[in-house]
């Protein structure tokens, strides 16, 4: 969580920081701060609550701030600490010389604390990145070398960084370095930047290096030396970046979650392109390198993931138990790791994650890997850690998702699922030709349906509106969209904090139903298929205890009419698709809910779109 932002050139540093922390604020946003040297004196700007509140304090004092061409900025994400302005970064030591930003967590931070407090430090703040500025400062006092300083310090903290540090005595000169958290170097014309995010450095640079872990930067407006913890030299490794600056743009859209909920159908076409070429050829996954005889010998995957992606892992159980006949295990990656996971060189383990940087799915395939299991990575960001780490790579390809609700990853992430289990089920000869090529049909037809849905989205917004003062939602489901009930309920409550709950119908007699009278709405995802009959049954002992009914279907029943006071309709699918496409409707649903009730749509409360701390 967090995201912290350096600049050092020629420029006025303060705008292209603050630039920089505004394509960071999907990773927090409850406090901010920037530390400049301002005619040779290190100075700190923070505020508390959102960036526009730092925004203006540096409006205040433009003239004088303007002046500074060297600087670290952060945005955060409260964890040691309340958000406030003593604990907004950057933190600074007792001289106040040595500025630092930081992502991660210090683990030992209250051993340093101790013997930093003894040699004379005092803390002004509740965090634990504090003693990283006091540790920097302690050791620079012994070097005098500013990296030095920095290389000496990681060598005693323990826990996960990306930290950019500035220092009064060493002019137009930034280090940072990182351990389990990301930090991409940006090289300009005269001028470098460090950020925890590509989206900080876009628009002004192309030209970029991921530093790996335990890797220590030293920028300056002119050079970039790299190290790594023994002091050797690391040659810069120089990559053309594929981002475009426009991807972080609303294109008119009042929040990046509608725009993002309208990219679908062509998230889809992107992602089967170049993966399902024609119909009789089997799907390509090129970066799939699990040996074909081994895949056919597989007899157990075990899947790891968490929030939104975790839901896109149970929609990929189903189907490729249906498709291929390998048992799947599905996991919150929390849990996974903290217990004794029993997984083997005969296991495949899938790490699903938009972000590629979430801290407790990199250690549970870390964890894996350890135990010789192949390692298949589903993520947006073939530039992530996971990515980095894994064996086998799916890229989901649905370009940078900005709002911290995920949708259109999930769609990718999803199609992504049909290929793999498709390409699995053609290696494995599981599944007929008949099959096979249906599927392939209802894929490449499916962005015109959720164009369908889009075009009709008035209709989600009516019934949005209806329900948008009610305290508590029900969605249920079974089989193969319990998911999809699941990641509705989720959608409503992390932007409309609803008390949204996903429950799979069957269960619902077995205590919920106790909660039902006309006070809850339930919404009741009935696709047409094995459980179609089932759910109907489920919903007519909601609507017997009063409930308030919502449909969402692809059938055009005429008993619903009866049965529900709204009903949703989409276009016909087959029932193992239909996840892909129910889930566009509860998606505009939250959305609507939580724009009518004026909620903060792209940065709910409390949350951060990359949770890179356990
Ligand atoms: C989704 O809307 C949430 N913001 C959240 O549950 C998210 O899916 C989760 O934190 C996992 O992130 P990842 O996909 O980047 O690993």
């Amino acid at each position: 969580m967090c995201g912290i932002v350096g600049y050092v050139g020629d420029k006025t540093a303060v705008d292209i920081l603050l630039e920089g922390l505004t394509s960071l604020e999907y990773r927090g946003y409850d406090s901010s701060g920037v530390a400049l040297n301002i005619d040779g004196k290190v100075e700190l700007f923070k505020a508390q609550g959102k960036l526009q509140n730092l925004r203006n304090i540096v409006q205040n004092n433009y003239t004088q701030i303007s002046k500074s061409t060297i600087g670290i900025g952060h945005i955060r994400w409260a964890t040691h600490g309340v958000p406030s302005i003593a604990n907004a970064h950057p933190h600074t030591c007792n001289c106040g010389k040595v500025a630092i930003v930081h992502n991660g967590i210090i683990e030992n931070f209250k051993e340093l604390k101790v013997k930093l407090e003894a040699q004379g430090c005092t803390f002004r703040s509740q965090t634990d990145t504090e003693t990283v500025a006091h540790l920097v400062a302690s050791k620079f006092a012994q070097t005098h070398d500013l990296t030095e300083a920095v290389r000496l310090a990681t060598l005693e903290i323990e826990g996960a960084y990306a930290l950019a540090v500035i220092h009064q005595d060493v002019k137009n000169t930034i280090v940072a370095t990182r351990r389990n958290a990301p930090l991409v170097i940006g090289f300009g014309e005269g001028e470098n930047f460090v950020a925890s995010d590509i989206p900080a450095l876009i628009q002004y640079t192309k030209k970029a290096m991921y530093l790996d872990d335990n890797q220590i930067v030293t920028l300056t407006p002119n050079s970039a030396k790299v190290i790594d913890i023994e002091k050797n030299e690391i040659p810069l490794k120089v990559e053309t970046l594929p981002w475009e600056p426009v991807a972080l743009s609303k294109m008119g859209y009042k929040h990046f979650m509608l725009k993002e909920i309208h990219e679908q159908p062509d998230i889809v076409r992107n992602v089967l392109s170049g993966k399902l070429r024609t119909m009789d050829e089997p799907i390509s996954l090129d970066e799939v390198t699990l040996d074909k005889a081994k895949l056919k010998d597989l007899n157990r995957i075990q899947i790891v993931a968490c929030g939104t992606s975790l839901h896109a892992a149970m929609v990929g159980k189903y189907i490729i138990e249906d498709f291929c006949g390998i048992p799947v295990e599905v996991e919150a990656s929390s849990e996974y790791i903290y217990r004794k996971t029993i997984t083997d060189e005969n296991t495949l383990v899938i790490g699903v994650s938009q972000s590629g940087e979430t801290a407790d799915t990199i250690t549970a395939i870390r964890l894996a890997k350890k135990k010789g299991s192949h390692i298949l990575i589903v993520t947006n960001r073939p530039d992530s850690t996971m990515a980095r780490e894994a064996d086998s790579l799916v890229p989901v390809n649905a370009g940078i998702e900005v709002s911290v609700a995920a949708t259109k990853s999930y769609m990718a992430q999803l199609i992504s699922f049909y290929l793999l289990a498709i390409y699995m089920a053609e290696v494995k000869g599981s599944i007929s030709k008949e099959e096979l090529m249906d599927l392939k049909h209802e894929l490449i037809v499916l962005p015109q349906k959720i164009d369908k849905i889009l075009t009709h989205k008035e209709d989600i917004q009516k019934i949005a509106r209806k329900f948008s003062s009610f305290k508590d939602f029900i969605f249920v489901a079974r089989g193969i969209n319990f998911p999809t009930a699941l990641e509705g309920a989720l959608k409503l409550k992390e932007i409309s904090y609803i008390n949204a709950t996903g429950y799979s119908a069957g269960e619902l007699k077995h205590g919920p139903i106790a909660m039902l009278d006309d006070s809850m709405p339930v919404l009741a995802i009935l696709m047409k298929g094995k459980v179609y009959e089932k759910i109907l049954s489920n919903a007519e002992e909601a609507k017997a205890r009063n409930a308030r009914m919502i449909a969402l279907t692809d059938s055009d029943d005429q008993k619903l009419d009866e049965l529900f006071e709204n009903i949703i309709r989409i276009p016909e699918i087959s029932e193992i698709l239909s996840p892909a496409l129910a889930i566009v409707p509860l998606q505009l649903l939250a959305y609507y809910i939580a724009e009518f009730l004026g909620k903060d749509v792209d940065q709910p409360r409390n949350l951060a779109k990359s949770v890179t701390v356990e």
